[in-house]
């Protein structure tokens, strides 16, 4: 079975958001390469974070690689907000309506790399016709919105049907987890086909960051 390398990407909502320059520190200081920028317009997700202001400040201090997950019933109307903010990698969801094909096409065009994301209620199914086309497949292991929830043991199978059709077609595209994940969970999810890892609370409260990421699979 083909496989791409682990990263782990520690969600900066878990951070302290009167202090987000500390935060990114704290993520750059673990060796991490990739941070996870957690959008939520109250709407999509019964919650608000932040937006493209706050991602741009960020990039002014930070070179690690930005992977922007937009939990937004209107995503493109902010990709290139998002994208101008310097966002390496932009996810949208496949739940709501609107031309999500162009949307990920619009993705690429200004630059980033492109995902799609399925909430744990959403069919795999449904991100079939997305994934000739991205670089990236996030599966939620939580109900987006809050950070801190318990990791929903029924999407293993989820995780790893997506990886089959990933081997069976031949693609190379990311499987991204977010939700409850910690090492041992990361494994677990890892042995299914995962091989990136979004981690907010487990990522802040462990003592020793750097091997929280080393121990991670
Ligand atoms: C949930 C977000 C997650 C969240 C994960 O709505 O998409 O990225 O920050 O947080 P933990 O790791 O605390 O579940
Ligand atoms: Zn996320």
């Amino acid at each position: 079975m083909k496989r791409n390398d682990i990263i782990l990407a520690p969600s900066i909502l878990a951070g302290n958001h009167a202090n987000l320059s500390e935060s990114m520190k704290i993520i750059e200081d673990s060796g991490a390469s990739w941070v996870h920028l957690d959008i939520m317009d109250g709407h999509f997700v019964p919650n608000l974070s932040f937006g493209p202001k706050i991602v741009a400040d960020l990039r002014k201090i930070s070179k690690l690689f930005f992977d922007t997950h937009l939990m937004l019933d209107n995503p493109q109307d902010f990709i290139e907000a998002f994208a101008k903010a310097g966002s390496n990698s932009i996810t949208i969801h496949v739940e709501p309506e609107y031309d999500k094909l162009g949307t990920l096409k619009e993705i690429k065009q200004l630059g980033c790399a492109c995902g799609i994301a399925l909430n744990p209620g959403t069919n795999a199914e449904s991100i079939l016709p997305y994934l000739e086309e991205v670089d990236l497949v996030l599966v939620m292991t939580v109900q987006p919105g809050y950070g801190g929830q318990a990791f929903r043991e029924e999407m293993l199978p989820k995780i790893a049907k997506i990886n089959e059709w990933r081997t069976e077609k031949d693609l190379d595209f990311r499987l991204e987890v977010d939700g409850g994940i910690n090492p041992e969970i990361a494994k677990r999810c890892w042995e299914e086909g995962a091989d990136t890892f979004v981690a907010g609370t487990a990522f802040f409260r462990a003592e020793n960051k750097k091997a929280f990421l080393e121990g991670l699979v």
